[in-house]
C-alpha cells in the first residue's frame, strides 16, 4: 500500500530537540548514589521517554528497592526534579541540538506543519529557556496526557490538534518507547541514536546535521523548492 504524503514532523523534546536527556540521568544516578546502589547509562535508557513517576519505578527496581510509601516516590520524584532543574536552569538557546532549526526551518518552508510530543512536564520551561517555542505549530506534553510512552496518545493529540492523519505524520524520537508509541499511532518514526535501542524505526540517523537534504527529497518530494532535482514523494 502506498504511503500517504509526510504532511506534519513531531518531534520528541527531551534528546531530540536539545540534549537534556543527559540531565536526566544525572539527576537520577544522584539519586541512586544517595538511595546507596550504582546506576549505569545502560540501564538509563529504559528510562527515556517514560514519565517522571514510571522513571522512578524502574531506578527503585534496579536498585532493588521495595515497599516504598506513595509519599516517600513522591519525595524521591521531587527531589531528583530539583537537581534535574538546576541542570535546566543552565539551558540557553546554543544548546539545541545541531541541525535542528535548519531542518525545521526547511520542513516549515516547504508547507510541512510541526508539533512537539514530549512526556515531560518540564517541557515549556525547556522550550522557553532554548526559545524554539515559534518554530512548533503545537506542542503537547506531559502536562496534558494521561498515558505516557509507549501509549501512542501523545502522537495521537498533536497529530489531533495538527490537524493531520496519523498516516501523513513523521515522528523523530531518541527512545524506545518513543518509537513504540509513535508506531502503535500509525506513524513513520526517524530514530535518533543508537542503532540497536531504535531497533522499530523506519530510518536512523544519528543527527539532524545528517538528514537534509536527502530525507526531504526522498520523504516531501519538494526536490524543486531546494533545486536539488525530483523527489520521490512515497
Ligand atoms: C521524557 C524523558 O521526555 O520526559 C524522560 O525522556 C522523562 O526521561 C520524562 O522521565 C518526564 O520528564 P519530566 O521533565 O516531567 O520529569
Ligand atoms: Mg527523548
Amino acid at each position: 500500500m502506498r504511503a500517504k504524503p509526510f504532511e506534519a514532523a513531531i518531534f520528541d523534546l527531551d534528546g531530540v530537540i536539545v540534549d537534556t536527556a543527559k540531565f536526566h540521568y544525572k539527576a537520577w544516578k544522584r539519586l541512586a548514589g544517595e538511595l546507596g546502589f550504582a546506576f549505569s547509562e545502560r540501564e538509563n535508557e529504559q528510562l527515556k521517554g517514560v514519565s517522571r513517576m514510571e522513571s522512578l519505578d524502574l531506578l527503585l527496581r534496579a536498585g532493588r528497592i521495595t515497599d516504598v510509601t506513595p509519599e516517600r516516590r513522591e519525595a524521591w520524584a521531587s527531589r531528583k526534579n530539583e537537581w534535574y532543574k538546576e541542570f535546566l536552569a543552565t539551558l540557553t538557546p546554543a544548546d539545541v541540538l545541531p541541525g535542528v532549526r535548519n531542518f525545521l526551518g526547511l520542513l516549515r518552508s516547504c508547507g510541512i506543519k510541526t508539533g512537539i510530543a514530549s512526556a515531560s512536564k518540564n517541557a515549556p520551561l525547556i522550550m522557553n529557556k532554548v526559545n524554539i517555542g515559534p518554530l512548533f505549530d503545537v506542542v503537547v506534553d506531559g502536562n496534558s496526557i494521561v498515558r505516557a510512552k509507549p501509549d501512542p496518545e501523545v502522537f495521537l493529540q498533536a497529530a489531533r490538534l495538527l490537524g493531520v492523519a496519523p498516516g501523513a505524520c513523521f515522528v523523530f524520537e531518541d527512545a524506545a518507547a518513543g518509537v513504540e508509541g509513535a508506531i502503535r499511532a500509525g506513524m513513520r518514526v526517524v530514530g535518533i541514536g543508537a542503532e540497536q535501542l531504535l531497533a522499530r524505526s523506519h530510518l536512523n540517523i544519528t543527527s539532524f546535521e545528517q538528514l537534509e537534504p536527502v530525507f526531504l527529497m526522498s520523504h516531501i518530494g519538494v526536490a524543486n523548492h531546494t533545486g536539488l532535482g525530483d523527489g520521490l514523494n512515497e
